[in-house]
């Protein structure tokens, strides 16, 4: 492809790691992602959260439900692991099309409270899944109070992600919105059994564009922006063409209000303009030409899917990120509102 390409055909890509709640929140996000995706990886994180296959029937159900008319767009369904989950529970659920289970540590983010104390805790469920063939999804962030919230990842790699690598070498892992370089170099170092999702926050900000000139509630998520070193090292993962790297946006809508407050949700919004915003991070690394693998087929190959048949056009074109989106009874603030991008879905 030639540097000064200006318009691009892609594959309709896929979103490997979403949020779109449920209720009056789901009908006011969903149909912004089933514009630009195919399939999505919809996270369980709902209040209560999706333990069982009913659970996952009635939330697919109500996504589906909650689609515009003529949406072909497809829900991916993802179990919540908690101390208490079962192989049996596990085993249903895959029959009933679930294709993942998502490990969060208790108490790492939005809607974790009902999440796993203790890695061995799980490891029977984890042994049905690498029977079974169901990917692990993994928030990777230890909890324990004493440790740095920059540093969360990190300790997770050593402490709990390397023993689960080895212990279960056969299962398929996703290790969730990296954010480090650490994270990086330990996916590319590991199997072809684990791979990793990355979002447009940790490629396109770090911890300064949050910290720096006053607090910048919306481009505040978990795992948290890190250095600028990390920042270039998921950068260079991203556009270097490695399948074991793929787009996951982890759009996680939270009302303007809920977090420009004096305890602020985590989660950034990113799913009217998820695209563009890869397109800007990839054409600011020279490296347009690698968007497609990354946001349309790497993902679908980990998961042993079919790639989408449609396509999308990107434009170089500039145009202004708005500034809010009505969100239940109120709005929401999207990631980079009122800053130009540079590319545009047509
Ligand atoms: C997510 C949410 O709001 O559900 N928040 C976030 O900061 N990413 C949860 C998550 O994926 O950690
Ligand atoms: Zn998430």
């Amino acid at each position: 492809m030639q540097k000064n390409t200006t318009q691009i055909n892609l594959i309709k890509p896929d979103d490997w790691h979403l949020h779109v709640r449920n209720g009056k929140a789901l009908k006011s996000v969903i149909s912004m992602t089933a514009k630009q995706m195919g399939r999505a990886i919809i996270m369980p994180n709902l209040n209560p959260p999706v333990t069982d296959a009913n659970g996952a029937n009635a939330y697919r159900e109500e996504i589906i439900s909650a689609l515009p008319k003529d949406s072909v767009f497809k829900p991916l369904m993802v179990l919540y692991l908690t101390d208490k989950t079962t192989s049996e529970v596990i085993t249903q659920a895959y029959n009933a099309g679930v294709v993942a289970v998502k490990l969060y540590p208790v108490g790492a983010t939005t809607n974790s409270d009902g999440g796993v104390t203790n890695i061995k805790n799980i490891y029977r469920s984890l042994e049905t899944m690498q029977k079974l063939g169901m990917l692990l999804l993994v928030h990777g962030e230890v909890t324990r109070s004493e440790v740095d919230i920059f540093d969360r990842e990190a300790v997770f790699i050593d402490e709990v992600l390397a023993q689960v690598t080895s212990d279960f070498s056969e299962l398929k892992i996703v290790f969730e919105h990296i954010t480090t370089k650490n994270a990086v170099d330990f996916v590319r170092e590991s199997s072809d059994n684990i791979a990793a999702t990355i979002t447009p926050q940790h490629l396109l900000n770090n911890r300064n564009d949050m910290l720096v000139g006053g607090i910048k509630p919306h481009t505040y998520c978990l795992p948290v922006l890190k250095r600028v070193e990390h920042q270039r090292g998921l950068i260079e993962a991203a556009t270097s063409g490695n399948p074991k790297f793929f787009l996951g946006t982890d759009s996680a809508p939270h009302a303007k209000t809920d977090k420009e407050s004096s305890c602020g949700c985590a989660g950034v919004f990113s799913a009217p303009h998820a695209i563009e915003l890869y397109a800007q991070a990839f054409d600011q690394a020279g490296a347009i030409d690698k968007l497609e693998g990354f946001a349309s087929k790497f993902g679908a190959d980990f998961y042993g899917l079919a790639h989408n048949t449609s396509t999308i056009t990107l434009k170089k074109q500039d145009w202004v990120v708005p500034a809010s989106y009505p969100f239940i009874s109120g709005d929401i603030v999207p990631f980079m509102a009122e800053k130009t991008l540079s590319w545009k879905v047509v």
